[in-house]
This record gives C-alpha cells, structure tokens and sequence, in this order.
C-alpha cells in the first residue's frame, strides 16, 4: 500500500483558531491523501464530531473561546475516542503534556515539523484502527442486571464446570450463543475447542459428514477424508445451535454418540472414541416438536440435563437502559461513529416497542439510530422515525386494548395493512420491504384477515 491508499478513507479534523495554520496543515495533509476538515473552535469541533466519523484530531491548545484542553476533555466526556494530537506554542508545552496525560496520543510544538506530524498522525491512526477491530471481534458480554439476567449467569457459573449437557431455549435474538460460548469459557475445557454447528444451515444431506466426518470415497464427492465436527471438538465442547432443526435420521445418530461417546464417520470401519461436552440451543418449543413427533423424546432427555432459558428482552425491560449504553459504546468504538447519548424520551420510547426480535433487534436499532438520527442527542422523535412509527402517533384505540398481546397484534395488523398499501399490495415486495418471509406474510394476512377488496386498495 502506498501512503495514499493507506490514508485514502481517512478523515482528519484539524482544530485551530489560526485559518493560516488550518490551511497549511490541509496542504499537507491533503498531499499525503487524508481528507481533511476544519474547525475554527472547540464548539464547531464538537457539533463536527457529532456529525461523521472521524479517524484523527489535532487540536491547537491555545484559543480563546475553548482551550485544547478543555475541548479534549469534552469530546472524551461525550464518548469520542479517537486520537487526538495535539499542538502547542512554546508557552503551553506544559499544558500539552498535561493533555497526554489526559489521553492524548501525542503534541507537536511550533513551528510544526512536518515529517514528525506525518510519522505520529500515521501511527495514531493506525492503532485506532487496530482497537476497533479488536472491539468488533470480541464478543458481546451479557449485560443485564434484571433478576432474569443475574439469574441467568448464576445457572451459567453452577453448570459451566460439570461435565453435563446444556439445552439452552428461547426465542431468537436472546443471547443463545452468548450463554454457549460462556458455558465453555469459565468450563474446565476452555483451553480446548468450542465447535459450533449451526444445523439448520447445513443441507440434510451434508449433515451427517459434516458432524461425524466420513472416509475419502464414501460418497460421491467425498474426494478425501474428513474429519467430523464432533472430532475436531474432541477435549472441547461442540455447540450444536438450531438443534430443532436436525431431521429424524441425524437425531439418531447425534444420540448414539451421546450414548456411547463415540462417533462412526460416514463410510468408516471403526467408531471413534471422542470427549466432548455438548450444549445445544434451539428457538423451538422442543417439547411441542415432540409432541409432533418431529423430535425424539429420549434425545430431548438426553440433552436437556442442565436446562438454560434465555428470557425475551420483555420479561426484562428494565435492562433496556444498561443494553442501550452499551451497544452504544461499543458501535461508537467499532464503527467510529460518534457515541450520542439516548435522552428520557427516547428510552422510553424504546420501552414500549414490542421486541420480538429481542437483543438482536435492540443492537440494530441502536446501530441505526447513531447513523440516522442528526444530534448529538438520541430522542423520542428519532425513535419513531426508525422504529416503523414513522414519525405518526398510533391511534388512541390501541391503548385501550385490555392486553399486550392484544395491543401487540392489532399494532402488527395496522403495521401490515400500512405497508401492504404502501407497496399497492404487491405481497412480493411489501414482504421484503418488512423483512419477513413471503410465506409468513401471507400467513400474517391470514390471520388477521387482511384482504384487499375490504380496504380499497
Ligand atoms: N445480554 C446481552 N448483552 C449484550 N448483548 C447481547 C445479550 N444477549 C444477546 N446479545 C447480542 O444480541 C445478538 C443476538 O444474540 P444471539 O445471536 O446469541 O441470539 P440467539 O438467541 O442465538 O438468536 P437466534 O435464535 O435467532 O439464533 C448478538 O449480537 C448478541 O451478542
Ligand atoms: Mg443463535
């Protein structure tokens, strides 16, 4: 990579009273391949920074309205992490030391010399961009402090160290694999493999191979040995997520190797022996699965030793706020977008949002809100801007429904109707416009009775 091309997305705002100082640094910057933006102040800055990313700030120390320092201290107290540099006259060499103490990634004394602001500009720039992806890749903790969620890591901390079988239940979106991957964490495999298969993902007939291996030759395609999913997690744990969703034929097999703790690879002489713990998930309601004979009764037994109910985001909705701040940091620091504050309004708006799509939902909102919404501030009105309230207020008549259920399903009705209209009734297009399946659309429809001719169309 050229220094171009290294610095071609990068945004840096330079932050002085002095337009001649602003203007020289842009001429330099500008040749390297930054993209540069100015403030003239601490208070433009801060309303610039509210705006879009920015990947660096070099910020003078002496001005009059707000000094460096104080501006420094602000951008920190409203969650904006990016590196700061920044620059001082002769006299404030003290205060810039100061500033680095306070977190500020290194200070130039003018006369600035070019090449040293270049070499530091790039380093800093560089280490930002190597934090966020290492806070992108981690994953999320289980944030919550609801007797739901305390509950919930009390089961974790007494069953992660047993040996026995996890089934983890509940509905999508509710941190499943969060608990999975916590179970194995604080278990006495931790230094060992967490294999995860998601079975719903893997086409029936590549299933077996994919969870048992097979030997080279054993079926058409099968071009060289493979070693199965339960193998490459033997000493570790293997997490068998949407394990609702493994046909008759795979469940068989799966219980066979929690009977005996060996597994036959496809085409193979021999079993192999292997040690691994299990822990599942599902969103189904596996007993119902049961009682319609698309689950083994004596496989569900086996795996549901140590029962984990992960609850929906609605039993524990005093959560909301902790869940709120946290994917917001945590979007601030992996995205580089500014961290903005949700005020009142806004979390209670959130408060009376349905939820079905649980956490899962509440991260993508968040996201979307610190795109979409233009303050500093997150409030009511953007709420109902990215929530599909679209910005109306719901009719009184919902707030006089006795139940949530019934308010929850008479919102969705009006919510489908609303976006059937606005689609002109195409099925098709409305479906993906609401992100669902056609087929759960037109069930939808069906019950609760939505047809065209009744509404004009
Ligand atoms: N308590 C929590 N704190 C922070 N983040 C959470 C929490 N619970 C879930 N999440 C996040 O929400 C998202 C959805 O969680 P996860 O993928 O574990 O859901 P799931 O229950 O497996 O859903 P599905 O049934 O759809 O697979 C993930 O990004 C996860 O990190
Ligand atoms: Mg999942």
């Amino acid at each position: 990579m050229t220094p171009n091309e290294r610095s071609a997305h990068t945004t840096v705002l330079v932050i002085d009273d002095e337009s001649a100082i602003r203007e020289s640094l842009r001429m330099i910057l500008e040749f390297e391949g930054y993209h540069v933006d100015e403030a003239s102040g601490g208070r433009a800055a801060l309303a610039r920074l509210a705006g879009s990313p920015v990947d660096a700030v070099l910020l003078d120390i002496k001005m009059p309205e707000m000094d460096g320092l104080a501006v420094l201290e602000a951008m920190r107290s409203r969650g904006f992490d990016m590196p700061v540099l920044m620059i001082s006259g002769h006299a404030d060499v003290a205060t810039a030391v100061e500033a680095t103490q306070k977190g500020a990634y290194d200070f130039f004394e003018k006369p600035l010399q070019r090449e040293r602001v270049l070499l530091s500009l790039r380093n800093a720039v560089e280490s930002y961009r190597l934090r966020r992806e290492r806070v992108s890749s981690a994953p999320d903790e289980l944030v919550g402090e609801s007797a739901a969620v305390r509950h919930l890591r009390e089961v974790i901390a007494k069953a992660a160290p047993t040996p026995a079988t996890v089934l983890i239940t509940g509905e999508s979106g509710t941190g499943k694999e969060l608990v999975a991957a916590a179970v194995h964490r604080q278990s006495q495999r931790a230094e060992g493999p967490l294999v995860q298969v998601n079975c719903a993902a893997i086409p029936e007939e590549l299933i077996e191979s994919e969870l048992f291996g097979h030997e080279k030759g054993s079926f058409t395609g099968a071009v060289r040995r493979q070693a199965g999913k339960f193998v490459t997690a033997d000493g570790g744990t293997i997490f068998l997520d949407e394990v609702g969703d493994m046909s008759a034929r795979t469940q068989a097999k799966v219980l066979r190797v929690l009977q005996n703790g060996e597994v036959e690879p496809v085409g193979a002489e021999k079993a192999i022996r292997v040690d691994v713990r299990v822990i599942a998930a599902t969103n189904r309601d596996l007993e119902e699965e049961i009682a319609e004979g698309r689950f083994r009764e004596d496989l569900f037994y086996r795996l549901n030793v140590i029962p984990v109910r992960t609850p929906p985001l609605r039993e524990r909705m005093e959560d909301l706020p902790l869940l709120v701040d946290y994917f917001v940091r945590r979007y601030a620091t992996m995205n580089n977008y500014p961290a903005k504050t949700f005020d009142e309004g806004a979390l209670e708006q959130l408060g009376k949002l349905p939820w079905k799509g649980n956490i899962r939902e509440l991260k993508n909102l968040v996201e979307r809100l610190l795109i979409l919404s233009p303050g500093a501030e997150v409030g009511r009105r953007d709420v109902l801007g990215v929530s599909g309230g679209g910005g109306n207020t719901l009719p009184e008549a919902l707030f006089n429904l006795p139940t949530l259920r019934r308010f929850r399903e008479e919102a969705e009705r009006l919510f489908i109707l609303h976006k059937l209209e606005e689609n002109e009734w195409n099925v098709t297009q409305t479906a993906q416009a609401i992100d669902t399946p056609r087929s759960n659309l037109y069930k939808k429809m069906d019950q609760y009775e939505i047809k065209r001719e009744e509404h004009g169309g």
